[in-house]
């Protein structure tokens, strides 16, 4: 693996203080609570699908106050030994980027902090198709700051605005397969998005309009396999139909926060889609 891990390694954080407290984006509503046992169930089973799949999974600790630390994706952007830490957009996430930086360091990653006034909302906006780095801005990340990482990076960003509050990170409308494959939800790009994806990714599958507000794009992808919500059998089917196979499993506590498979998880070794050069 790239970066010193020996498998393909997964950062996860068990969701003991999972719930809706607050409301910073149109899923969440304190009067629509998450049901504490359930969630803690369909976590244990997702995590039990990567450790199937042989995945080395990390646990960071989960901390009371602060709800959304089991969406490690929003963790930081990992680039080899190297972590971009989040600079979160709402003060309700802003005391899980000490507790990341701690992790970070503990298992030997360097941390970078962006320059003030950069939002960032790492692996939630910021994803590699090839050595491409796919940049959503607008709802929590600054596309300044996504040029700033491309740059530390020494890699190509394009950016991409985003223009449906419900799909307010990239990883909710955006998921690349492979160096040349992606899926993705039109409807949360605009015309210069949409054009430029198509022009960047070869092999660009639409999902099915229903499908993505299950959150289907937001999935995992480990090697030939991803892993999703339930709900989707439309994408699996066009996953099945290029090769990949699938695992469906619930995750409907998490969409009440807006998050599923993919929120849940960052990869520590690399993204499976990218192609790190230099
Ligand atoms: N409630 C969280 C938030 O609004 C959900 C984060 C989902 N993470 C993701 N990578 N899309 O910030």
């Amino acid at each position: 693996m790239g970066n010193g891990f020996e498998r393909l390694a997964i950062l996860m954080c068990p969701p003991d203080y999972f719930g809706i407290e607050y409301e910073i984006n149109p899923w969440m509503s304190r009067s629509r609570q998450s049901d504490h046992d359930e969630a803690v169930r369909q976590w244990q089973a997702l995590r039990e699908v990567f450790d199937r799949l042989g995945v080395d999974i990390r646990e960071m600790e989960p901390k009371p106050g602060l709800p959304d630390l089991v969406f490690t994706a929003n963790a930081g952007l990992i680039h080899r030994q190297t972590v971009y830490l989040s600079r979160f957009r709402h003060a309700a996430r802003q005391g899980e980027t000490p507790l990341n930086k701690e992790w970070f360091e503990s298992a030997g990653f360097e941390p970078i902090e962006l320059p003030e006034g950069f939002d960032f909302e790492g692996a939630g906006d910021a994803l590699f198709c090839g050595e491409t780095l796919f940049a959503g801005y607008i709802f929590r990340s600054h596309a300044n700051a996504m040029q700033w990482v491309g740059d530390q990076i020494g890699c190509r960003v394009i950016p991409l605005q985003l223009v449906d509050e419900r799909y307010y990170h990239l990883d909710t409308c955006f998921c690349p397969l492979d160096a040349e494959t992606a899926i993705y939800h039109p409807a949360a790009f605009d015309d210069y998005g949409r054009s430029a994806l198509e022009a960047a990714v070869p092999k660009l599958i639409a999902v099915d309009p229903v499908e993505a507000q299950r959150f289907c794009c937001n999935a995992v992808v480990i090697g030939r396999h991803v892993v999703l919500n339930t709900g989707c059998p439309l994408l699996e089917q066009s996953l099945h139909d290029i090769g990949f196979d699938t695992t469906a499993t619930p995750l409907d506590e998490f969409l009440k926060a807006g998050g599923s498979a993919k929120c849940l998880t960052l990869r520590l070794d690399g993204e499976e889609a990218a192609v790190w050069s230099g």
